[in-house]
C-alpha cells in the first residue's frame, strides 16, 4: 500500500531562522501518524535546520529542491547532490516547472539530475507538467510523457520504482488555478500507464503527487482521486498552521 504524501515546496521562501520558527510551531502541533509521509523541501540555506529539527521524526524527511548533475567542481553557485546528503536531504525534486521554464533547464539536464541524485543516494522526485498552451493545443500527454521518459532514460528500472514523481501543469502553480481532480488523475493515470510500460509490475509502488495551487480547501479532493498519491504544495506550505490543516486532511 503506497502511503499519502504530503510534500511542501518552500521556494525561496524561509531562510534558517524562519525554518526554525515555522518547524517549532509545526511540531508543537503536528503529532506522528503512521499513515502518511511528510516532506520538506526548504532552499538549500535551510536543509541542514529542518533536517536536524526532524532527526527524531521518522515519519518526516527533508529534501532539497535543485541540485547540480556534477558531484563537486568549479560551478560557482551550485549545490551537488553529495552535499544536500551531507546536509540531511533524502529527496531532491528534479525539473520543477520553475527550473524548466525560468532557468530553461531542459530534459537531458533532468535526466542528469536524476542519475545524479542516485549517485549521492537521494531519492528524485521528478516533476513534469505542461503549459497552458500545450493544453489547449491537445498536447498535455505528449509533453508530460517526454518529460517523464527524458527524465528517466538510461536510468536502471529498480532505481526507477524508487523514485517520486509529480504532475503540477505549469498554469496551475501559484495562480490559484487547479486541475480539477478528473483532469489530474487523467494525467496521473497516463504516467502510471508509461511507468509500467517502463518497469513493469514494479511501477505499481512509485508515488504519484499533485501540484499546483493545493491547499487547504481542496486537498482531500485531489487526495481521493484515482492514482492521485500525495500532493507537492507550494504557497499554501508556508504558513505552519496551513500546512499542518493540509497534512491532517
Ligand atoms: P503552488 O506551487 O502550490 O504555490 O501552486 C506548487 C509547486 O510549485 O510545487
Amino acid at each position: 500500500m503506497k502511503l499519502p504524501i504530503f510534500a511542501a515546496n518552500w521556494k525561496m521562501h524561509h531562510g534558517p531562522s524562519d525554518a526554525r520558527a515555522f518547524m517549532k510551531s509545526f511540531l508543537a502541533h503536528y503529532r506522528r501518524q503512521q499513515d502518511r509521509k511528510v516532506l520538506f523541501f526548504p532552499n538549500a540555506l535551510s536543509v541542514t535546520t529542518v533536517s536536524e529539527l526532524l532527526r527524531d521524526r521518522p515519519d518526516m524527511e527533508t529534501g532539497i529542491q535543485n541540485i547540480h548533475w556534477e558531484d563537486k567542481g568549479a560551478f560557482t553557485g551550485e549545490n551537488s547532490a553529495p552535499m544536500a546528503r551531507d546536509s540531511g536531504a533524502t529527496h531532491v525534486l528534479v525539473g520543477h516547472s520553475e527550473r524548466r521554464h525560468v532557468f530553461h533547464e531542459t530534459d537531458v539536464e533532468s535526466n542528469l539530475k536524476v542519475k545524479a541524485a542516485f549517485r549521492a543516494g537521494l531519492t528524485p522526485v521528478l516533476c513534469v507538467g505542461e503549459l497552458l498552451a500545450e493544453r489547449d493545443a491537445g498536447d498535455t500527454e505528449r509533453v508530460v510523457l517526454r518529460q517523464l521518459l527524458a527524465g528517466i532514460s538510461e536510468v536502471e528500472e529498480g532505481q526507477v520504482a524508487s523514485m517520486m514523481f509529480a504532475y503540477e501543469p505549469v498554469w496551475a502553480i501559484g495562480t490559484g488555478r487547479t486541475a480539477t481532480p478528473q483532469d489530474a488523475s487523467t494525467v496521473h493515470s497516463a504516467i502510471a500507464a508509461a511507468l509500467k510500460t517502463a518497469i513493469g509490475e514494479r511501477a505499481a509502488g512509485i508515488p504519484i503527487l499533485y501540484g499546483g495551487s493545493v491547499n487547504r480547501g481542496n486537498a482531500t479532493t485531489l487526495l481521493a482521486a484515482p492514482d492521485v498519491d500525495g500532493v507537492l504544495v507550494g504557497g499554501a506550505s508556508l504558513d505552519a498552521d496551513g500546512w499542518n490543516a493540509i497534512v491532517c486532511a
